[in-house]
């Protein structure tokens, strides 16, 4: 489907305003990363496969954005809409890759790790991938990934997803390097959020933290260029701690 451009105001191409685009803007840390965003001066690409959520974020924010409808499950179709996006829009030098998948994996259901490996997987490393060489044909840009805090632990709980984390996270830093060795001024920025309020968390987990503040924490780590961030900042003591951890004693809890 073509990329719509959503609002009454003019377009202001070339104006030198700030250009993005979120993968997973269509509910939850998208959505609020896009309001945030906005607030700021952005121009967004809104890009998901709910559109009518999509549009209802691009009409209820300032100034205008665009909407793409895509399901990064069918990976080349969707770097294909990346691209397209990409062409339309002037100089995105911001792409956030928030989609993603998680449930309770009560049963080991195929279709259930099948879907998460797509979206979470094959889907992240396809979306990354165009924006990595989008940054570098225009000589510089910022990539942010959100992994979860959940890509340092396997437990018997969630191991697809615990998987899925530590695949995201694992790449991120690898196409960190890569950019760092070829000396051009492409960021690359790791967020490992705990728990965040989202329809995604089931329950009231520990240390569940609201979106809006969640997604302040991430837009100051985009801001400041950073390379790595845990949501809420505590989630780093966590991380370090389960880093260490002996599997036998993470078995008792997970
Ligand atoms: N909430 C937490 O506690 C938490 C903690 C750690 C990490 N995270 C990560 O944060 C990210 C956002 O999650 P959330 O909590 O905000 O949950 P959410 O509200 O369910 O948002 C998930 C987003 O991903 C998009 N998405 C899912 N499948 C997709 C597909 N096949 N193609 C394109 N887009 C797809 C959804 O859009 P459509 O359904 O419209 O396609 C939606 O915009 C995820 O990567 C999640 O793993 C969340």
């Amino acid at each position: 489907m073509p990329a719509r451009i959503m609002n009454n105001h003019k377009l202001l191409r070339g104006s030198g305003m700030k250009q993005g685009i979120i993968v997973g803007a269509s509910s939850g840390i998208g959505w609020e990363l896009a309001v945030q965003l906005a607030a700021q001066g952005y121009q967004l690409g809104l890009m998901a496969r709910r559109g009518d959520c999509l549009d209802k974020l691009a009409t209820s924010l300032p100034g205008e954005h665009f909407v793409q409808t895509t399901d990064v499950a069918s990976a080349e179709q969707s770097q294909t809409e990346l691209t397209s996006l990409l062409e339309k829009m002037c100089d995105v030098e911001l792409i956030i890759v928030n989609s993603g998948v998680g449930s309770k994996e009560r049963l080991l259901d195929w279709d259930v790790q099948r879907q998460m490996i797509d979206v979470n997987v094959r889907g992240f490393a396809a979306m990354s991938l165009v924006a990595m060489n989008h940054f570098v044909k225009r000589g510089g840009g910022h990539l942010v990934g959100i992994s979860s805090a959940a890509a340092h632990f396997s437990g018997g709980l969630t191991p697809t997803y615990n998987a899925s984390k530590a695949f995201a996270s694992n790449y991120l830093n690898g196409l960190r390097s890569r950019a760092v060795r070829s000396k051009m001024p492409i960021t690359v920025t790791t967020v490992e959020p705990g728990f965040v309020e989202t329809a995604m968390v089931e329950g009231r987990p520990m240390w569940l933290a609201p979106l809006d503040k969640s997604v302040r924490q991430m837009v100051t780590a985009i801001n400041r260029k950073k390379n790595h961030v845990f949501i809420t900042k505590r989630w780093r003591y966590v991380a370090l701690m389960l880093d260490i951890m002996p599997n036998a004693l993470i078995r008792k809890f997970m």
